[in-house]
């Protein structure tokens, strides 16, 4: 394998690790791990790396791609679908960026619904209490989903996933995405509905949509006062949908029955790490644990085995399309983002 071929991987874990290795067998490239985040600093060891491989929680500011693009990258190749970290408009032109759009919706998918359960039957509490010798069922009462309304925040490919699963248990789902896809809800036996009516019918609301400028901060408490009281709320998009400090708020006051977050919007601090013997100085995170009604994971909606070689096969297959010099199917830009412009033709961004 020449040196163009080589690969420098940030924030790995040891089951990046294996996957990645088992999927290499087929590309054998030349791949160096590195467990630290990419930022501004760190960006200065990919030099002499033609590629780098990035994740949800690197910092891939303009700053970090002059420096990258300064030691010789050509390709940032995100092992994941979100790309908010990533400062597309720094990247052109200098830098391509190629993502995995799609690796398993239905482990987002099933990890949310996980979450709407273990929420409302108090699966969490309960099983504590059992292995305590505390057999008592009071506090534990939940409701039946089936016949409840749950709102669906975009139906993309994690939406529609959700979509079916709500469905299979009875529910009446209702919908709402900008560019709504009237087949799928018909097909689905769901409708969309504007925003507010959203916000006002649902029994559970989950949010299933990117982080953009204008998703930013979406659930404020103006938006959590038009909820229904004792409202569920689950997101396993982004923290920066949710202004956590208005959650707090609505959890306080009894308006927000119960929360289920994948993600959190300073997650980047505390997420995929072990702080079990140190100290949370996040105020805002530690609050948020002392809810007996919140359940937080660390961002592992994406976490299965089918997920995780998804993800390496494609990022690999996204790396030697930009080894071969020719067009990027994966690729994103600040112009076309995921509506297609220059892809159309086959051709890369720029
Ligand atoms: P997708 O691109 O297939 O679907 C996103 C949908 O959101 C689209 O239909 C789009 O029209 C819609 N949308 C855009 N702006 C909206 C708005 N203002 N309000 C409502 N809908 C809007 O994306 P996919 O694969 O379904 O993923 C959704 C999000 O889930 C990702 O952007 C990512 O942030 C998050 N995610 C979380 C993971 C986890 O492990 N927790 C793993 C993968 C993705």
């Amino acid at each position: 394998m020449d040196d163009n071929h080589r690969i420098l991987f940030y924030d790995t874990k040891p089951y990046d690790r294996r996957f990645f290795d088992e999927a290499n067998g087929e590309f054998s490239f030349d791949i160096t791990y590195y467990d630290g985040r990419l930022d501004k600093e760190t960006a200065l060891f990919a030099k002499g790396y033609p590629v780098i491989c990035g994740f949800v929680n690197d910092v891939i500011d303009a700053e970090t791609i002059k420096i990258l693009k300064a030691g010789g990258v050509g390709l940032i190749a995100l092992r994941c679908a979100g790309y908010n970290n990533v400062d597309l408009k720094g990247a052109y032109g200098n830098l391509h960026v190629v993502r995995v759009p799609a690796y398993s919706p239905y482990a987002v998918a099933e990890h949310c619904v996980g979450l709407m359960l273990t929420l409302n039957r108090k699966i969490h509490k309960a099983y504590y209490r059992v292995r305590d010798g505390n057999f008592s069922i009071n506090g534990l009462l939940g409701f039946d989903m089936r016949g409840k309304t749950a709102g669906v925040i975009g139906t993309g490919k994690i939406g529609r996933c959700v979509v079916s699963i709500l469905k299979g248990f009875g529910m009446d789902v209702i919908a709402f995405d900008p560019e709504p896809d009237q087949a799928f809800a018909d097909q689905a036996g769901i409708r969309y509905a504007a925003i507010d009516e959203l916000y006002r019918l649902s029994d559970i609301i989950t949010l299933h949509c990117p982080l953009t400028p204008q998703t930013h901060h979406m659930i404020d408490k103006s938006v959590i006062s038009e909820m229904k009281d004792g409202v569920m709320l689950i997101n396993t998009g982004r923290g920066k949908l949710i202004k956590t400090e208005a959650l707090i708020e609505g959890l306080k006051s009894g308006k927000i029955g119960s929360a289920g977050l994948d993600v959190y919007e300073e997650e980047s601090e505390y997420f995929f790490e072990d702080f079990s013997m140190s100290m949370i100085s996040d105020d805002v995170l530690a609050r948020l644990l002392t809810f007996p009604n919140v359940i937080i994971t660390s961002h592992q909606g994406f976490f299965t085995k089918e997920a995780l070689a998804n993800i390496a096969n494609t990022t690999l297959e996204n790396i030697r399309e930009h080894f071969n010099g020719g067009y990027l199917r994966n690729e994103i830009c600040y112009r076309c983002d995921k509506k297609p412009c220059r892809k159309k033709d086959l051709k890369r961004c720029f």
